[in-house]
C-alpha cells in the first residue's frame, strides 16, 4: 500500500511539476493581470530619496494610501508632497530610523494607532559603505547590517502579524543583485543583501507552510541604480549597466502589482546567477575581470552617511 502511495506521489509530483512549467512559459507571454492597490496601505522605508521616493510616487498614482518611513524628515516631506500631488488621497509621513530597533517599534505602534493595519510592506531602506572589508569600521559594518537586514526582521514583527491574522498582504524586500553576486569592496553590503534575500525567502516559505496564501511576496535584485548610491560607478560592461531609476520603479511595481515573488534587474542578471550556479571559479574570475567588476572600487564615491 505505501508502496502504491509512493507512486501516486510521484506520478502527481510529475504531472504537476510538468503543468506549473508550461503555465510559467505562459505567463511570460501572457502576463497576468495587475492587482489594484487602491485599498491597501503600503508602508514604504526609506521614502525620502531614490527608489523609495519613486515608489511612493508609483504607488500614489494607484490611489493607495502612504506609510512613509526615513530617518532624512526633510526628504521624506519632499516625497509625501509630490505623492499627494500625484493623487494619493492619505499620505502619513513618520521620521523613523530603521536601523534601531526600539525606533521601528516605537513608530510601528504609532502607525497602528493613527493610521491602523499596513498590508504592503515595501522595506527599502539602504545604506552602501563601499570601502575594502579591512578598511571598514566595526560600527560602519553594524550599521549596515542594521540598516539593510535588521530593520527587516523588525518591521515583519510589527506588521505580518496583523497580515496572518487576515490572511492578506505583500511583503517587499528591496534586496539586490548583490543578494546573489558578489563584488569586492563590498563585503558587509554584500553580506547583508545576501541576508535578506535569505530572510524574504525563508519567510515566504513560512506562509506557504502556513497556509496563508493570501499573503505575497516579492524579492527585488536591481544591479547599479543611478539614485546617487552608487555614485562614480563606471558601468564597463553592457552586463552591469546603471540603470534607470524610474525605469526600475515602474519594473518593480509591475512584479508587485503580478504577485512576481522575484525579480532581477536587467535579466542579465538571472543569466550571471546562473553562471555563478556551475561555472568553475576561475572561469567566473574570467568573467569578473571581463565585466570590470574588481574595478568598481576605483571611481566609487556613493553617498555620505552621519
Ligand atoms: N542604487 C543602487 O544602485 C541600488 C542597487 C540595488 C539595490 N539597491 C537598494 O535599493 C534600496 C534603495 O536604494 P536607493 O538607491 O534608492 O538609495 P538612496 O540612498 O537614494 O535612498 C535610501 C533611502 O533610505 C534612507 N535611509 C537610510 N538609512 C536609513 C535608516 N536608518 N532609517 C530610515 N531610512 C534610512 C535614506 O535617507 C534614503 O532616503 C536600498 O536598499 C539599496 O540597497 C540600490
Amino acid at each position: 500500500m505505501a508502496f502504491l502511495g509512493t507512486l501516486l506521489e510521484t506520478f502527481e509530483l510529475i504531472v504537476l511539476s510538468f503543468f506549473y512549467s508550461i503555465e510559467a512559459l505562459f505567463r511570460l507571454l501572457v502576463p497576468p493581470r495587475s492587482k489594484s492597490v487602491e485599498n491597501e496601505t503600503v508602508l514604504i522605508t526609506g521614502a525620502g530619496s531614490g527608489i523609495g521616493r519613486l515608489l511612493s510616487l508609483e504607488f500614489a498614482r494607484l490611489k493607495a494610501t502612504l506609510v512613509l518611513w526615513d530617518i532624512n524628515e526633510e526628504g521624506n516631506e519632499e516625497t509625501a508632497r509630490m505623492s499627494r500631488d500625484q493623487g494619493s488621497p492619505r499620505v502619513h509621513v513618520y521620521k523613523c530610523d530603521c536601523g534601531r530597533k526600539e525606533d521601528v517599534a516605537r513608530v510601528a505602534a504609532l502607525v497602528k494607532k493613527e493610521v491602523g493595519d499596513v498590508t504592503m510592506l515595501v522595506n527599502n531602506a539602504g545604506i552602501v559603505i563601499g570601502k575594502n572589508f579591512i578598511d571598514t569600521t566595526e560600527s560602519e559594518m553594524q550599521k549596515v547590517m542594521d540598516v539593510n537586514i535588521m530593520a527587516h526582521f523588525w518591521t515583519y514583527k510589527a506588521f505580518l502579524p496583523a497580515m496572518i491574522a487576515r490572511n492578506h498582504g505583500h511583503l517587499v524586500s528591496i534586496a539586490s543583485a548583490a543578494g546573489f553576486l558578489t563584488v569586492n569592496g563590498f563585503a558587509d553590503y554584500c553580506s547583508s543583501k545576501f541576508a535578506a534575500v535569505g530572510f524574504a525567502e525563508s519567510v515566504a516559505l513560512e506562509m506557504i507552510a502556513m497556509k496563508k496564501d493570501g499573503i505575497k511576496t516579492t524579492i527585488v535584485c536591481p544591479s547599479f541604480i543611478n539614485t546617487g548610491m552608487f555614485d562614480g560607478y563606471k558601468p564597463q560592461s553592457r552586463m552591469l549597466p546603471m540603470l534607470d531609476a524610474k525605469h526600475v520603479a515602474k519594473k518593480i511595481i509591475n512584479a508587485i502589482r503580478r504577485d512576481q515573488p522575484i525579480i532581477m534587474i536587467p535579466r542579465s542578471v538571472y543569466f550571471l546567477v546562473y553562471m555563478k550556479s556551475w561555472m568553475p571559479k576561475k572561469v567566473s574570475i574570467l568573467l569578473a575581470h571581463y565585466t570590470r567588476l574588481f574595478d568598481v572600487m576605483k571611481t566609487f564615491v556613493g553617498r555620505k552617511y552621519n
